[in-house]
């Protein structure tokens, strides 16, 4: 990890969107840092501001406040042919392929589009051999440059996106959910051909995910975020494995579908209460607050800091603060949790004895 070279340093990014007069907070405060040739993961529930972090990266959104470093400068910053390298060199593939692609224009057209712009010498023969061998690349066949995205299947529509983000020679791509549209069937394919991609060609990827299980075998490393913030960063193994924030511990405790690798079992489930808070109005504390099973004093006053708590892994959680050690701060949370399921257990026990009270 330390003789890696950063590719892309998030400092402190922030993305407001205006509504009706208000700030809707949608990415606050996000600090992160991605290595060359490395998958990033990015996981949290709908909403809790992925594509905005993705789509701001790539200066798709002009950030609110904080910088986007790509190889040390800030891309907010980047003018004229700086700026047009930059777009060349970051690329987006969308969740929806079908959305993404103009139902107007054919497949050949459709990944040749860029190439006129940052290829503007090529001639008609060099960018129909370009599109060709990217159509090959991606497991699709010349014939399919001339027909149009509604004549083919989700997975070959979501090749046709991929090969688009290739045709410029990307080195970073944002990969926003690309596989959750695709049938259970496609989705392995799809991963592996861009597995397969980002080792022949040296791509770096943000890979944008809802789904913990599915993200933990492609990223190398994961960040959660809740609402907007991030609330754990560390090598996906160790999120996965040793999840830390009570955030992470839930999500982990809810995946449902039985996993080798996945230590988590029932009786342990965290079942999150309460909905997520609006954007808009988070609580001024830790954001987590009126969900957390952990819940303490000082969480409803101060936002905690994100801290490396442990080698490269990083926590936003005042349980992890104050000078608590790793297996203090979880020892407090098991014990907190065994007082929760305590106190559920009483409150079932006298449900059930109310009820046979009530019959007799
Ligand atoms: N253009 C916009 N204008 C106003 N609010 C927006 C805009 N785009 C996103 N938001 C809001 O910002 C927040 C984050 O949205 P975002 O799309 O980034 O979430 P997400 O994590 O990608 O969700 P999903 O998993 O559903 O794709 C949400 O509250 C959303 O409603
Ligand atoms: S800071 Fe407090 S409320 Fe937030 S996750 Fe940690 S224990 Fe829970
Ligand atoms: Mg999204």
């Amino acid at each position: 990890m330390e003789n890696k070279k950063v590719l892309l340093d998030v400092k402190n990014l922030s993305k407001y969107f205006n509504v009706k007069g208000q700030d809707l907070k949608a990415v606050d405060d996000v600090s992160f840092k991605i290595n060359e040739g490395e998958t990033f993961g990015l996981v949290g529930e709908s909403g809790c501001g992925k594509t905005t972090c993705g789509r701001t990266i790539l200066g798709m959104y002009k950030a609110t406040k904080g910088e986007v470093l790509y190889n040390g400068k800030d891309i907010h910053s980047l003018k004229g042919k700086e700026a047009l390298d930059f777009k060349k060199h970051g690329q987006y593939i969308f969740q929806d392929p079908y959305a993404s692609l103009d139902p107007r224009m054919t497949v050949g057209e459709i990944i040749a589009e860029g190439l006129y712009v940052h290829f503007p010498k090529m001639n008609e023969a060099e960018r129909k051999k370009v599109v060709n061998t990217l159509l090959d690349e991606v497991g699709l066949n010349k014939e399919h440059a001339l027909r149009y995205p509604h004549e083919l299947s989700g997975g070959q529509r979501q090749r046709v996106g991929i090969a688009r983000s290739l045709a410029v020679e990307p080195s970073f791509i944002v990969c926003d959910e690309p596989i959750s549209a695709l049938d259970v069937s496609v989705q392995a394919q799809i991963v592996n051909l861009l597995n397969h991609l980002q080792k022949e060609k040296k791509l770096t990827y943000l890979f944008i995910s809802h789904d913990l299980s599915m993200v933990k075998h492609i990223s190398d490393r994961l960040g959660v975020m809740y609402l907007g913030s991030l609330v754990e960063l560390a090598d996906s193994e160790k999120v996965y494995n040793k999840p830390l924030h009570p955030y992470t511990k839930a999500l982990m405790s809810a995946i449902p579908v039985p996993d080798p690798d996945h230590n988590s079992d029932i009786e342990n489930r965290i079942h999150l209460e309460g909905e997520v808070p609006s954007p808009i109005n988070a609580p001024k504390g830790c954001k987590f607050v009126t969900r957390c099973p952990n819940a303490m004093d000082i969480c409803r006053q101060k936002r905690p800091d994100f801290l490396e708590v442990e080698n490269d892994h990083f926590v936003s959680c005042h349980l992890f603060q104050e000078g608590r050690s790793v297996e203090e701060a979880e020892e407090i949370q098991r014990k907190q949790l065994e007082k929760n399921a305590q106190i559920k257990l009483e409150e079932e026990k006298k449900k059930i004895a109310k009820l046979k009270e009530n019959k007799k």
